[in-house]
Order: C-alpha cells, then sequence, then structure tokens
C-alpha cells in the first residue's frame, strides 16, 4: 500500500494533464501569494531600509569572505538544522513538518510528471507516504501540544485563530487527508471523500499564502543572515553587547556592578526558562 503511486490510480478518471495543470496553479498561487503579502506589508522595503540602517551604525566592515561564511552557516544551522528554536521539542516538531513537507512535495511533484499512470519507483511512493506522517505527526504534535496559545494561555486545541492557524492547520489537513486517501484506494466512497478533503485542504494551504504564515520559509532565512550580520558589524540592531559580568575589563568599564553585586556577580536567574507557564 504504502509503495504504490496514488496518483495512477486516480489517472483512471482524472486525466494526468488535469493533475499537471492542478501542480501548476498551486506553484502560481505560492509566487503570486508572496509578492502580494511582500507588496502589502513592504516586508522587502523595510528589510532593506534597515539593512541600510544597520549598515550606517556599524562598527566595522564586515569582508565579503565572511558574509560568505555567515550565508553558509545560516544554511547550515537556521535553515537544515531549525537552529532558531530554543526549546527541543519545537525544533524536532519543525524539522518534521519542514523535511516531511519538503519529501510530500517532490515525490507528488515526480509521481504526476513524471509517472502519472504507471506505478512509480517503490522508494518513491514510500518517501511520499513518509514525508506526509513526518509532515502530519510533527504538526499534530505542534497543534495539539506544543503551540504558544495551547502550552502557555490555556486555550483549548479546538479553538481555531483565525488567519494565523491557516497555515498549520491545512499542513496538517492535507497531510493526513493525503494518506487517508492513499489508504482508502480500494473502497469507492471513502477514496473519494478523502480526495475531496485532500484536494480542499491543499487548495487552501497553497491558496491562502497571501494571508498564511506560509512566506516564512522565504523570509525567515534572510532575517537570520541579516541578524548574523549586525552582531558581525557590530551595530547590534542598537540593542547592547553581551557582557561577562565577572568580566574585570567589564567592571573597570561600568564600576557599579562590583559596587553593587561584587567582583563574582552570580547568574541573574532561569528568567522565561524558570518554570513551564502555567498561570492562566
Ligand atoms: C518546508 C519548509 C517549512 C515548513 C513546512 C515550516 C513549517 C513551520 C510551521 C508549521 C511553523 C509554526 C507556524 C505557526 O505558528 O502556526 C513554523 C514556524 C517557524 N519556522 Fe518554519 N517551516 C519551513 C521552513 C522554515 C525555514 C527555512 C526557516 C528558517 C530559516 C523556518 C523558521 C521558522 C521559525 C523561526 C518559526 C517560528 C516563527 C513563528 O512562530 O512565527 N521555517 N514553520
Amino acid at each position: 500500500m504504502i509503495v504504490n503511486n496514488p496518483f495512477a490510480e486516480l489517472s483512471a478518471l482524472v486525466p494526468p494533464s488535469v493533475m499537471q495543470g492542478y501542480v501548476v496553479l498551486m506553484v502560481l498561487c505560492v509566487v503570486l501569494g508572496t509578492v502580494l503579502d511582500m507588496l502589502h506589508k513592504q516586508s522587502a522595503k523595510y528589510f532593506f531600509e534597515n539593512a541600510k540602517k544597520a549598515q550606517k551604525a556599524a562598527k566595522r566592515e564586515v569582508s565579503g569572505g565572511e558574509k560568505a561564511s555567515l550565508a553558509l552557516k545560516t544554511v547550515t544551522n537556521e535553515v537544515l538544522t531549525s537552529s532558531e528554536f530554543n526549546n527541543p521539542k519545537r525544533r524536532l516538531s519543525h524539522l518534521l513538518t519542514m523535511y516531511g513537507f519538503i519529501l510530500f512535495v517532490v515525490t507528488s511533484a515526480v509521481m504526476i510528471f513524471k509517472y502519472p499512470t504507471t506505478d512509480a519507483p517503490a522508494l518513491i511512493a514510500l518517501l511520499w507516504h513518509i514525508g506526509a506522517a513526518m509532515l502530519g505527526f510533527g504538526g499534530l504534535w505542534f497543534w495539539f501540544f506544543i503551540r504558544v496559545d495551547v502550552l502557555a494561555e490555556g486555550v483549548k486545541w479546538h479553538h481555531f485563530n483565525g488567519r494565523g492557524d491557516f497555515f498549520i492547520v491545512s499542513l496538517i489537513a492535507m497531510a493526513v487527508f493525503g494518506l487517508l486517501w492513499s489508504f482508502a484506494q480500494q473502497i469507492n466512497f471513502a477514496q473519494w471523500l478523502f480526495f475531496v478533503l485532500f484536494i480542499a485542504s491543499t487548495t487552501m494551504l497553497f491558496g491562502s499564502v497571501y494571508w498564511s504564515k506560509f512566506a516564512h520559509m522565504f523570509f525567515k532565512p534572510a532575517a537570520a543572515y541579516q541578524k548574523k550580520i549586525t552582531i558581525a558589524d557590530g551595530s547590534r540592531e542598537n540593542l547592547p553587547e553581551d557582557f561577562d559580568l565577572s568580566d574585570p575589563a567589564v567592571q573597570a568599564r561600568f564600576p557599579d556592578i562590583p559596587e553593587y553585586m561584587g567582583k563574582n556577580p552570580p547568574p541573574m536567574g532561569l528568567g522565561i526558562s524558570r518554570e513551564p507557564p502555567s498561570h492562566y
């Protein structure tokens, strides 16, 4: 079952050209949604103006080689391993959704364009099912247990927060209904029901890019890279440096530290990591 190409079965009723046209339409929706989102929020304008402002406040020049190394670090850390997430569960759930989505999208495209009417190599179909399972599992884990509304604000899992939840809900629905559709291939009624739900959620995911968080996958890498640049050039987004309060040089610069806190100031505490939030 999980090594079968579900699109080949579908081709008996839906011509491959219609399936392929639908994929092209979804790609266009992503491009259009992202461009409109950028124009509406003026995020590109803000991004470049902010980068210019940071450049003016720079304390040193970052060389081309250094920039290339920071770009590479952004790819290996923030993009490939979701290093921005401090919470290991959130990081793992993000890695599952991200790699699951990529596997699912790439293998769908391969099966629809290369093997629309015949069985695809077993590995491709297997990766499609694994991708959907990873995406579904990572997304449901996030939805029920990890997202801040549920974890820290006492919001019930079934509370749908409008546009903010479009992305995650349609991702989960696409993965789950896609899998159910594939498993129900021999059951006439269920097959059609799950297929309709699969297409509806896929259309919602790719058709709502303008309103949803979908485009973060393009913007976040640029933001993470720019943040690294501001640390390297010393502009630090106008934030103070990170000081080691027990460093004699720091104490000489700020004499009130040893005066009020002693020569070896204790750590200032765990702050927000002190206890899991549950005061609602
Ligand atoms: C296939 C690509 C990706 C998928 C499917 C994906 C999925 C998700 C999901 C489901 C969320 C939670 C959204 C919510 O709060 O409802 C999220 C948040 C986040 N993602 Fe991704 N992501 C992808 C790519 C990336 C990349 C490339 C980066 C960074 C370079 C990134 C960084 C983040 C960050 C920092 C958050 C938390 C931001 C926030 O909550 O607003 N993601 N992602």
